[in-house]
């Protein structure tokens, strides 16, 4: 038996406005869409935007059903129509944000396990990591140079 330790190194800002302007300006898109998410049963709204390398920024929020499962997250949605609108759209930057009105959102918020699982997906595909900044409402930004390190030993096509 031999035992294998994994590191993950993140980035911690103190406020958005410590962000280089144009993950400001990408963070905000993220608010802006957070505002439309669907969210009538969890009352806790996310809000995605992904910048391609065309210079685009995707936008994503929450769509939830009465059928709970039926919903998707807001990361899933961006991404999906970010790879559906412009499939040879290189992603570069991912900015997520999170607010509910069942508590304050205050400390950084982190993709969920099966968006991890999408977001890994386009990574492989396009060769290039995707940088992930997430927060609360307010308070402190993380950033992750590369969704693979919010994802250690994941799934992918080199198992099929
Ligand atoms: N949600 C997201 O949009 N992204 C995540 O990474 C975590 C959870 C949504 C799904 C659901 O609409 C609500 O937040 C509560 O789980």
């Amino acid at each position: 038996m031999k035992e294998v330790s994994i590191e993950t190194k993140l980035q911690v800002f103190d406020d958005v406005s410590d962000l280089p302007d144009n993950v400001q300006k990408l963070m905000a898109s993220a608010a802006e869409a957070r505002d439309n998410a669907y969210a009538p049963y969890s009352k806790f709204k996310v809000g995605a935007a992904i910048l391609l390398d065309n210079n685009e920024i995707i936008t994503g929020s929450n769509q939830e059903n009465a059928s709970y499962p039926s919903g998707l997250c807001a990361e899933r949605t961006a991404i999906f129509y970010a790879g559906a609108k412009y499939p040879d759209a290189k992603m570069l930057i991912m900015a997520l944000t999170a607010s509910s009105n069942n508590q304050v959102t205050d400390k950084p918020i982190p993709p969920c396990g099966a968006c991890r699982q999408a977001i890994a997906e386009y990574e492989i595909k396009q060769d290039l990591p995707i940088e992930i900044y997430f927060m609360g409402a307010t308070g402190k930004v993380v950033k992750s140079n590369s969704l693979a390190n919010l994802l250690p030993l994941g799934f992918d096509r080199s198992f099929l």
